[in-house]
Parts: C-alpha cells; structure tokens; sequence
C-alpha cells in the first residue's frame, strides 16, 4: 500500500522541475541575496554566521560550502521539511498545478484508516486517564508515581493514566463503543490467545505514559509495570501500527519542542521516567528515545527543532554503545551531538532526584562533543603508558567517526585534539584518516600507496600540483590562480584535469568543497590524487606570492624554448637589417628573461 502512495511517474517529476524554480523556493526559507552569478545567504542546514549557502538559478540547484548539504529542489524541501521524496514531489506539484494521478482507492482507504486509528488512541488515552484518576481503582498507581515524585499537575500534562490489572477491561469498554476485536487487535490494544479463540488486553497493571507525534495526536503508548515484582517485562510498548512507528517517534516531543528551540538544544534521555524527573525540575527540552535505536527519521524529527543534541545515557557498556551507534545516525543528519557523562549506576531520573537540578544542569555544561568524549575515554582507559599497539588501537577506533563528521574544519580540529591527547603525530593520524575514508564520503578517497619508481616529479610538476593544492585547500583563490597560469600549462594530465574542473567550477560556484570536488572527477586516480593534496601540510605564508612562484615554475620550460626561438629570430632580424623587428623581439627576450630570473 506504502510503496504505491509513494509511486511518481518520472515525467510527472520532470514537469514538476520544469515548473518550479529553486530561487522562488529556497527565498521561503532563507533570505537570499545575489552575489555575482549565484545567490547568496545563510545555510538553513547548519548555524554560521557568514553565507556559504549558494543558490544557482541557471543550474537550479543548492549548495552549501560550509557544512556540504547540496541538491535539487526536491533534495531542498526533504531536508527543510523533513519530507519525503514523493511528498515533496507532492508538494511541489500542488503549488505549480501539476496534477499527480492517484494510483488506487488504497490511499483513501488507508487515510480513513488512519484517521478512525486516530479517535481510537485518543479514546484509549482517556479511557487510560479515568482509571489512573478514578478515586479507588487508581490509588495504587498514583501512590506509585507520588514515590517517583511525579506531581499530579505533570501527570495530567502528560496524559498519564493506567491499565488496569485485568484480563479484559479496556477490550469490553471498546466492544461495547462498538469497536470490533480486529480493530482493537490492528491498533494493539489486544492480543488472541495462540489458538485465536479468545482475546486479552495488552497494557495490563501498567502505569501508562501516551506516545504522541510532533503535533501531539497520541499513535501509541508504553505501559511501566507497577511494582518490580512480577515475571512480566518491565516496559511494554504498543506494537507498530499504521500510526506508531517507533523509530519516528520520541516520547515528549511534542511537549518538549518549545523548550528545545528556546534552549538551543535538545537533551536526550532513555526512558519516561528520566524526561517526566527532567520536567519536574523544570528542565523541559528533553526527549526520550525510549530504549529504541535512533534512526535517520528520529534525527530528521529533532532538526525540524534544533541542531544540537545532548544525549545523557546510562554510563554502563550498553549505554555507551548505544549511544556511539546514535551518534553516527545524528551526525549523517547533520546534528552536533554531545555526550553528557553520569556516574556508574545512575540514570538522568536517579541523578536528578539525588544531586537535584543544579548539579544536573552542571553536568550538561561539562558535556563534551562526542568526538572529544570518545577521545578522551580512550585516552584514559590507555593511561600514559600507551604502547604504540594500544595508541593505534584507540585511532582506529575514533577515526570512523571523525571520518563522518562533514566538514574538513570540523575533520582538521578533531585530529588535532586526538593527536595532542594520544601524543602521535598529525600526519600519522591523516594517513590512517585516509583508510577510512568510504565510497559514501569521498572527502577521503584512498591514496594510492606512493607511485612505484615513479622518481621524483620535475620541477614543473612540483609547481602544478602546488598550484592545485592551493586551489583545493583555499578556493577563495583559484581565481588568482587563473589569472596567473592557463590550463595548457599544467603538463600532468591529472592535475590539468583536476585544475580544469577547479576553474570551471569555480567559474559557476565561487568556491568549491573537497566533497564536491571529489564527486566531481571521474577517475579514481585523480579523486586519489585529490585526497593526498588535500592532506599535504605545506602551509604558504603568502598566498599570492606562492601562486606567482609556482606560475614561475610551470612556465619556465615554456619560456626558455620560446626565449631560444626568439633568439634565434632575432639574429635573423639582424641579419636583415630589420630594425623594427630586431628591437620588438629584444624587448620580449628581456621580458622572459625577466620572468625566468
Ligand atoms: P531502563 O531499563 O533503563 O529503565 O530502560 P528505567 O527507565 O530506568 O526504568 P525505571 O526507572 O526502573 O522505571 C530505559 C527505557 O527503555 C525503554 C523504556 O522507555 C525505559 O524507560 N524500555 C526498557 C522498553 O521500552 N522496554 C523494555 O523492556 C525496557
Ligand atoms: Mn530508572
């Protein structure tokens, strides 16, 4: 059913294109500004202070220098509005008045569907409440979330409530509202016995916390126990449904969206109880991604609120690696992520009730950025007597990451930091960089292990590929450089390719990411090639002068055959008494004479 709603004819998409255009779109969203051929401002997808988004109207496409995020305009609404591709598709259709055939009756159907489940949660989660709220029936589970100091005023904000310790309670009050037991099974209240004869609800004895979405419709709930004692699970969620997919969802999104674009960030926490305690001490930007892997989707959700995450998970080895696999997930999404460290045994619901919010909110400031945390937990496992062995070890371990983060600054820093704790050499950590470079991020294609007797490149070469790390790693000047040497006088025929697309796409752009540069070329050799000028850590004090010395350097070969020819035209000159032409040639012998000094 899914995958059908999602079908779009590739012409239907083309004619969307067509109609639409990126300037019009991205000016929604961002304010733009022409700068020479593209238009200019801040890149939507990350925080920065001067634009280094750019948009071109002739090419119809986005591009941000500073954190890589770059696409049509159909790539532009997914990310912007965490959309889908055919439901940007479908939005962008709507607009231009391009008509999408619906395939089937199957969407209208499934929406209907949708929309019953809807009223059913919502009734479920009153129906929850009156239990919890009920005089007698709930006084057990209201003196269980009074010892868990959980205010009644929070949880009625939350829509607690509670499943009664019966077999059957919620099943007969829905039968009788006259849902059918399908239904009720389908949206996971109810369960059949094995031999399908008889039915029993779910959440039984559990104190119930409503999941909702982003605009706060419940879609699920999760039941805790009441008490410890029993054979049961601790935790029970609803299954998946038609509204509840657990890797979209976090639990308090919706009440906790305020406070996360208030604060500039979001905290992350596992369970209900830690975000309910967070609440309760009047921290409010917190989400629980309730024990469930993060997900690509989870992240797209949090970046419709914030770009950073501070995640505070339980310090046991689950919990950290748990939270290294979230990591990678938030990272792709573009998110910053810290990690905040509690103490062995404690979770953010235990600490808070402990140590109270001041020294919560003190621990939140000490957070580190992931990458700095892992560092710095493997500095300390090795202690100072790292072995080469076990320094090795802890780069391989790390370098993934750093790998994944998405802009070379970001990359350059974080090896620093990792160099400076491990005591190795940046260059040693570059190296390793390279290996783990995947075919996904090509900012870090492998180098080919030092060309075999290839001797040492001449002079000119020397200068050629100067000439193109210098574009690479400062391509505000590749427009100097093209001022100084034309492409016929790169001699490699690599790094003249490389040099050509340099300026071309220099030429449309303004400027240039190693990623992009990298998708750009299409031979490995050279995207190899890339990657290793990339990384060479020559530093030029003076740019220019650089540029005009290596321009110096490809040149000379030239000059000095051309300065022979023109020698010997001049004794011709002279031979004939030409005075005019002897004295015009003299000057441009001068002149290369001068250039070759
Ligand atoms: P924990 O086992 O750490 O529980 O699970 P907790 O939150 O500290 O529980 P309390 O304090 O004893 O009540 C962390 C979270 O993982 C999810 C729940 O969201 C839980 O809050 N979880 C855990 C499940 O969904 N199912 C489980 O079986 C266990
Ligand atoms: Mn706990």
């Amino acid at each position: 059913m899914a995958s059908k709603k999602g079908f779009i004819s590739e012409g239907i998409i083309e004619e969307v294109r067509s109609r639409v255009d990126i300037v019009e779109i991205v000016s929604e969203y961002v304010s733009l500004k022409k700068g020479g051929r593209n238009f200019k401002g801040l890149c939507p997808f990350h925080s920065e202070k001067s634009p280094s988004f750019n948009v071109s109207a002739e090419k119809q496409f986005f591009h941000c220098f500073g954190c890589g995020e770059g696409g049509n305009v159909f790539r532009f609404l997914m990310k912007i509005e965490n959309l889908s591709f055919p439901e940007s598709v479908r939005q962008l259709a709507s607009r231009s008045g391009v008509t999408i055939p619906e395939s089937s009756q199957e969407n209208q159907a499934e929406k209907s569907e949708r929309e019953v489940l809807y009223g059913l949660n919502q009734s479920v989660k009153e129906f929850f409440e009156s239990q919890l709220w009920d005089p007698a029936k709930g006084l057990r589970a209201r003196k269980y979330l009074g010892k868990r100091e959980i205010s009644t005023e929070l949880a009625k904000r939350f829509s607690l409530g509670l499943a009664p310790d019966s077999w059957d309670a919620l099943l007969t009050h829905f039968q009788k509202k006259g849902f059918s037991t399908g239904q009720l099974e389908k949206a996971g209240f109810i369960k059949a016995n094995e031999a399908r004869s008889k039915y029993f609800d779910r959440f039984r004895n559990r104190v119930i916390f409503p999941f909702t979405d982003n605009r706060g419709r419940v879609v699920g709930f999760g039941g805790r126990l009441l008490g410890e004692d029993s054979k049961a699970p601790k935790y029970l969620n609803s299954p998946e449904t038609l509204l509840y997919k657990k890797g979209k969802i976090f639990y308090g999104i919706h009440q906790a969206g305020k406070a996360i674009q208030k604060d500039g960030f979001a905290t992350m926490v596992e369970g209900y109880f830690d975000l309910l305690t967070a609440f309760q001490n009047d921290i409010e930007n917190v989400v629980a991604n309730s024990g469930t892997a993060l997900t690509e989707d989870h992240a797209a959700l949090l970046k419709r609120y914030t770009e950073n995450v501070t995640m505070v998970f339980d310090s046991d080895v689950a919990g950290r690696s748990a939270s290294e696999r979230g990591f990678e997930i938030l990272l792709k999404q573009g998110l910053r992520v810290k990690m905040a460290v509690l103490p062995p045994g404690e979770d953010p619901d235990s600490y808070l009730r402990k140590h109270g919010r001041e020294s919560f909110q003190q621990m939140m400031d000490s957070s580190k950025p992931f990458i700095e945390y892992l560092i710095d937990s493997a500095a300390r496992e090795m202690g100072s007597s790292g072995s080469v062995e076990k320094k090795s070890a802890c780069v391989n371990k790390i370098l993934p990451f750093i790998a994944k983060l998405p802009s070379s600054i970001e990359k350059n820093e974080y090896i620093n930091i990792l160099s400076e704790r491990l005591q190795i050499s940046d260059k040693a950590v570059y190296g390793d960089l390279m290996k783990h470079g995947s075919s996904r991020s090509p900012g870090f294609a492998k180098i080919p292990s030092r060309p075999v007797s290839k001797g040492r490149p001449s002079l000119a070469e020397q200068c050629e590929r100067g000439m193109v790390q210098i574009m690479i790693q400062n391509p505000g000047h590749i427009k100097y450089v093209e001022e100084a040497v034309a492409i016929s006088d790169f001699k490699n025929q690599d790094l003249s390719a490389i040099a050509t697309m340099l300026f071309e796409q220099n030429g449309l752009e303004g400027s240039i990411s190693l990623d992009k540069i990298m998708e750009l070329l299409p031979s490995e050799n050279q995207k190899s090639l890339v990657g290793a000028i990339a990384m060479d850590l020559t530093e030029y004090e003076d740019l220019e002068r650089a540029i005009s010395d290596f321009a110096r350097g490809m040149k000379k070969k030239e000059r000095k055959i051309q300065l022979q020819k023109i020698q010997k035209e001049k004794s011709f000159a002279a031979k004939a008494l030409d005075v005019n032409q002897f004295q015009k040639l003299n000057e441009n012998c001068q002149e290369l004479r001068r250039e070759l000094s």
